[in-house]
């Protein structure tokens, strides 16, 4: 699964390059099947996440070739209606498949995501909406089997603005008959990518970034080549080292408009955040300072994926803080972790109390999920002594480089596989 080392007490100094992002290129990888097509889709992360997205088009008969961050997807020729389920298990979002697959195929086997590290995460919205567009959904034994003669437009309200069921309706009405509207959608950057992606391929989306997403649907499709946007979580996780080493960081190819919650919650802390067009500069201070409240929220406030790394940054600084995680349930196992390393963490229920120490110690201790293996490494960076950090196959599954990135910068940190 997977160790890093890491001797920590280095400051950060240097320059680091985001790789795209991964939740743009998952559900855009889903989005090839639609059009019968050719696709290539450059700046992919190399990740886990990607290579079972990869593993799974190809179950399904599209021809998939890969090289460095350069994917190639040929979807001319489906073979399979079914997912595999061993992949599905690995990989929660392979749902948003489903949306895809029915404008394509009709029909579609896939078998139930089961809950994960961070809550029960349900699909009810992704299942009312598609049934909403005239998919006859049956749910037994573990599996979803989804058909539709037909799928038609229609106007969808999400009661949350989901992310997932979102792209998953997207995905569906791009080929469906009439044109639909999602009413309360998500608005996250990645949704933009994807509606970017999709009208390269000649789908007729607008909408992506507001709450109301509009979508007609066409049966022609073209061959399309499309860049994928930067990764704002990995550009966050570096931002959040420099101002936990008071390092001294730049961040390049990052969209600046995208951190916008991140970078005020750092400033707060105490950070310098300079930036241009592209890049951005984080000056860490000399004495972390709390933040009164962190509260995630659906985009464009602050992301739940960036909750974990704060949490071990707001550990050392001076001062009280408070999280209030409302998107998912059951997100705050890395704070035991961190209480391992000498942090002083009371969660109860959907809120942590975190009182900064003085200073954190090195401890043997375990990712349990993606962001929250990623707190773990930065707690390491300032721990005194060496940690160690265990099932940094979590971490694999959304991070292109995260230890060779921060070696660059300075940190002493090794993989041990
Ligand atoms: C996506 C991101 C994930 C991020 C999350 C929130 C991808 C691949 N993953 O996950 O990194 O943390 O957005 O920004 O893009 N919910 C329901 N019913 C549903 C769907 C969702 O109750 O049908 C709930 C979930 O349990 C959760 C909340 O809504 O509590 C947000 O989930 P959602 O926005 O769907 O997140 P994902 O798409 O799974």
């Amino acid at each position: 699964m997977g160790t890093y080392i890491i001797n920590g007490r280095n400051r950060l100094k240097g320059e680091v390059s985001v790789s795209g992002a991964k939740n743009a290129v998952l559900p855009i990888l889903a989005g090839t099947v639609i059009g019968a097509n050719t696709n290539t889709i450059l700046n992919t992360p190399n990740l886990r996440d990607v290579d079972i997205m990869e593993k799974i088009l190809e179950s399904i008969g599209c021809h998939v070739e890969r090289l460095d961050n350069l994917i190639y997807v040929d979807s001319r020729n489906i073979t399979s209606i079914r997912i595999p389920e061993d992949l599905v298990s690995e990989m929660r979002s392979s749902i948003i498949l489903m949306g895809a697959m029915l404008a394509r195929c009709g029909e579609v086997i896939i078998s139930y995501p089961g809950g994960c590290e961070i809550g029960p995460r349900p699909i009810d919205l992704h299942l009312k909406a598609l049934r909403e567009m005239g998919a006859y959904i049956e749910e037994s034994h573990g599996f979803l089997y989804c058909k539709a003669d037909e799928l038609k437009g229609a106007e969808i309200q999400l009661d949350y603005p989901s992310v997932g069921a979102t792209e998953n309706i997207m995905l569906a009405a791009v080929r469906a008959k009439g044109t639909t509207l999602i009413r309360n959608a998500a608005r996250e950057p990645e949704i933009i990518d994807l509606q970017n992606y999709l009208v390269k391929a000649g789908a007729k989306v607008s909408g992506a970034g507001t709450s109301v997403i509009k979508i007609e649907g066409v049966d022609k499709f073209k061959d399309v080549k499309h860049s994928i946007m930067s990764d704002r979580i990995v550009a966050g996780t570096y931002m959040v080292a420099a101002t936990m080493t008071e390092g001294e960081v730049t961040i390049k190819n990052v969209n600046v408009e995208c951190l916008q919650a991140i970078t005020a919650k750092l400033k707060e802390t105490g950070s310098q955040i300079y930036y241009d067009n592209n890049s951005i500069k984080v000056l860490g201070p000399k004495n972390i300072k709390s933040v009164e409240m962190i509260q995630t929220l659906p985009y464009p406030g602050f992301p739940t994926d960036m909750q974990a790394q704060m949490m071990s940054l707001l550990s050392i600084a001076s001062g009280t803080s408070i999280i209030s995680e409302t998107v998912f349930e059951n997100r705050f196992k890395h704070a035991e972790e961190l209480i391992r390393m000498g942090a002083n963490i009371k969660t109860v229920g959907k809120v942590a109390v975190i009182k900064g120490v003085k200073e954190l110690t090195g401890a043997k201790v375990t990712a349990k999920d993606l962001r929250g293996g990623a707190s773990l490494v930065l707690a390491g960076l300032i721990a005194k002594g060496t940690t160690t950090v265990d099932n940094v196959v979590h971490i694999r599954r959304g991070y292109d480089s995260l230890h060779r990135d921060l070696k660059k910068l300075g940190a002493d940190i090794i993989e041990i596989i």
